[in-house]
């Protein structure tokens, strides 16, 4: 078996464009041609009394008839930071779609990062009523840096970017490298999640709570929220936007621990109209109703934005396709990995799609 450390990950990734990566994925998704089941995750406290988990995310993608399987596993211990190491770590397994055998295994650290912030990006660029001139983030850690590193290289109109994190010195020390990057963007640090994020077109939180801190008044009309770290947002957030996209629904409904999840066990929420049952159409309309999900908007299935005041969240729950589609390019068109011949017929029927 193949295996690639994170340095070498790295050096490949600059070869991608993950963006196009994940826009293909979901096109596959909206077209039924992956198998995405639930992720299974494992949670304990250590004996320092920190929260570990390690996440176990499988999925098979078929994009341009190559069939890419694998299964992303990654672990996090909230200490690590102040044992100077990365609080997640893990890697990708690509398999054999003929004889499921292992073939790669590639470090995960920067694919995860990479395609979360791609698809945040390119659900920012879907849904945003023009291009960012300004993006608030709260959080400096590695998916922060991700995101606005990707985010600035593609969008010249951004001219301030507002970072907070709980842990001042790290918000800092990501501003002057970024800052040294992008001198024709502000990077101010912000005394507060507020300041960092009220009156921005673009908020991304990137933090590891659990409990919420932004209600919807701070944020503005207009604005784009990709709730990356899932648990930042009051419900107020989601129940006064005026869209909420997910990027795959059974992922949030079969979620027991994340806002949305929770909010849809205690009935306050509509899922998109594609996963609605009966039973949905005679209830009393719930708190948030889910418009659609990103692969809907991608294949032209449902629409984004309608004026340049709604409040759009997305909740993007991380979907295993991306890890693996990802790891999959990097494996079969830079590194001589052999191609399957796709067929539709191979996947599961009761698997398929959403
Ligand atoms: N939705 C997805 O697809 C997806 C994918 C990957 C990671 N994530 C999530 O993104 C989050 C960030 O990941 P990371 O690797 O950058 O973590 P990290 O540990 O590198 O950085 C997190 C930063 O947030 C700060 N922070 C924590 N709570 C805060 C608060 N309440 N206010 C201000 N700052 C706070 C910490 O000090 C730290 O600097 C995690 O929650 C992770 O689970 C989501």
């Amino acid at each position: 078996m193949l295996e690639l450390t994170g340095a070498d990950v790295t050096g490949l990734l600059g070869k991608v464009d993950l963006v196009d990566v994940v826009r293909e994925v979901f096109l596959a998704h909206a077209n039924d041609r992956t198998v995405l089941p639930e992720e299974s995750c494992l949670r304990w406290t250590n004996d320092q009394g920190e929260s570990c988990r390690s996440l176990n995310m499988p999925g098979l993608v078929e994009i341009d008839g190559r069939r890419t399987a694998g299964t992303k596993i990654i672990n996090a211990s909230l200490g690590n930071p102040d044992r100077g190491l990365p609080r997640a770590g893990g890697i990708v397994l690509l398999f054999d779609v003929t004889t499921a055998r292992l073939v790669c295994s590639m470090d995960a650290a920067h694919i995860s990062a990479g395609r979360t912030a791609a698809v945040s990006v390119l659900a920012a660029e879907l849904l945003w009523a023009r291009p960012a001139r300004s993006i608030g983030v709260v959080g400096a850690g590695a998916l922060a840096e991700a995101h606005l590193d990707l985010a600035l290289r593609r969008w010249p109109s951004v001219r301030e970017v507002r970072l907070h994190d709980q842990v001042s010195e790290r918000a800092v020390r990501l501003a002057e490298r970024l800052g040294d990057t992008y001198r024709t963007v502000a990077f101010d640090v912000a005394s507060s999640a507020e300041r960092a994020v009220r009156d921005t077109e673009l908020i991304i939180p990137v933090t590891t709570t659990t409990t919420g801190y932004i209600p919807a008044d701070w944020i503005a009309p207009g604005t784009v929220t990709v709730n990356v770290s899932l648990d930042d947002l009051l419900p107020d957030a989601f129940s006064g936007a005026d869209k909420v996209i997910v990027d795959d629904w059974s992922l949030v409904a079969a979620d027991t621990t994340r806002l949305l999840g929770r909010m849809h066990r205690s009935g306050d929420v509509l899922p998109p109209p594609r996963h609605r049952t009966p039973a949905d159409a005679g209830r009393p309309a719930p708190a948030v109703e889910v418009a659609a999900e990103l692969c809907d908007l991608i294949s032209g299935a449902a629409t984004g934005r309608r004026s340049a005041d709604e409040r759009i969240v997305v909740n993007p729950f991380g979907m295993s396709l991306h890890d693996v589609a990802v790891a999959g390019k990097l494996y079969h068109d830079h590194l001589g990995g052999q191609d399957q011949p796709g067929r539709q017929d191979h996947l599961e029927p009761h698997d398929q799609g959403h």
